[in-house]
């Protein structure tokens, strides 16, 4: 390509501070270093997480930043020692790793690949160090994506490539939250075939595990949420009961066990709020991207939706372009979205 090896000028959504809005600035991506890749991002959608960042940051640690880490997008450049990549590749870019040495990927118990942990969660910039620049100050990548930019460089260890068929502004979503929800539900929480599962949360993440659910044969599914809107998605992915715990003047587990004649067998938290889990006498697990190993897993998820057998398309309520990046995020923030999509490059 053209651009190859050249710094890239284009569009990104700039948080250049908590709680203010994202601002389109122009951008030098620069090229991508050894077992780099760069990617054009044809489309991001937006996760609850983005918003904890940019609402509830204490400092200012972590900005300037370009936020997106639910994106897809085609190889435009590779960098040396890439042989899993060539420009033309449909991919999508993982916040987590799978670097296939560590003990942890060796391992098939766990998703934790070493990798991960090192440099980012300490400043939030991309492993090893971010590749954007704006008016020659250093932009991070949150959690070493970025999508919310035009262009993104990443380390191959945190990119899946997949299927040539594969409609990017659809399987953006498989990027994070959707595979969260349902591996919490297959791989981590395990849900066997009869059960009985509540999930706390009818975001994307929570309907996905309500998916997860149902795809593993639960018999029974609590749809919990305090906003009631969200109960007629649930339905779509396999819900089966539907509570909002507001209605009730006892907290919501007495309810639960009330109607399942003493409790669920797996109960799924997808809110984010630690108040919902109840822990006495259970087995209480946390997930990171439901668990699943990236670079293996998004591709099969991928044809697993290509094949009909997970839904995608529901999850998707609003398509907008980048440059209505802040009512994507007011929709979201105030409970009128599932998952809007963003075209990002034109
Ligand atoms: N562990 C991971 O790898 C991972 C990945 C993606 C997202 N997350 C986290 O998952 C959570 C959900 O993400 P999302 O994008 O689906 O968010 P979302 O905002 O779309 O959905 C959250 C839902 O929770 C509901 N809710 C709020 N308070 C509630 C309460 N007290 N009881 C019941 N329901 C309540 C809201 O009405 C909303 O429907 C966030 O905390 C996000 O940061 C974790
Ligand atoms: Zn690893
Ligand atoms: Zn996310």
């Amino acid at each position: 390509m053209a651009t190859a090896g050249k710094v890239i000028k284009c569009r990104a959504a700039i948080a250049w501070e908590p709680n203010a809005p994202l601002v389109i600035e122009e951008i030098e991506v620069a090229p991508p270093q050894e077992g780099e890749i760069r990617i054009k991002i044809v489309a991001s959608s937006l996760c609850h997480t983005e918003l904890y960042h940019l609402f509830e940051a204490k400092d200012k640690q972590g900005f300037p930043t370009v936020l997106g880490h639910e994106g897809a997008g085609v190889v435009e450049s590779v960098g040396p020692g890439v042989t899993d990549f060539k420009p033309g590749d449909k991919v999508i870019p993982l916040s987590v790793s799978q670097c296939g040495e560590c003990r942890f990927c060796k391992c098939p118990k766990t998703n934790q690949c070493d990798r991960n942990w090192i440099n980012k969660y300490v400043d939030f910039m991309s492993y090893p160090t971010t590749r954007f620049t704006c008016r020659g100050q250093p932009i991070l990548q949150f959690t070493s994506t970025g999508t919310f930019s035009e262009y993104i460089v990443m380390n191959q260890i945190s990119v899946a490539k997949i299927h040539d068929d594969a409609p990017l502004d659809r399987v953006c979503l498989l990027g994070c939250g959707v595979a969260t929800g349902y591996g919490a539900a297959v791989n981590t929480a395990g849900v066997t075939p009869g059960s009985v599962c509540a999930v706390f949360g009818l975001g994307a993440v929570g309907l996905a595990a309500v998916m997860g659910c149902k795809n593993a044969g639960a018999s029974r599914i609590f749809a919990v949420d305090i906003n009631e809107q969200k109960f007629e998605k649930a339905k779509v992915f396999g819900a089966t009961d539907f509570l909002n715990p507001k209605a009730y003047n006892k907290p919501i587990s007495e309810v639960l066990a009330e109607m399942t004649n003493g409790g669920v067998d797996f109960s799924l938290e997808c809110v984010g709020n630690p108040e919902v889990m109840l822990i006495s006498g259970k087995t209480w697990k946390g997930t990171l991207l439901g668990g699943f190993k990236v670079k293996d897993s998004i591709p099969k998820l991928v044809q697993d939706y290509m094949a009909g057998k997970i839904k995608v398309d529901e999850f998707i309520t609003h398509k907008m372009d980048l440059e209505e990046i802040n009512d994507a995020i007011n929709l979201m923030k105030t409970g009128q979205c599932i998952r809007c999509i963003l075209n990002i490059s034109k």
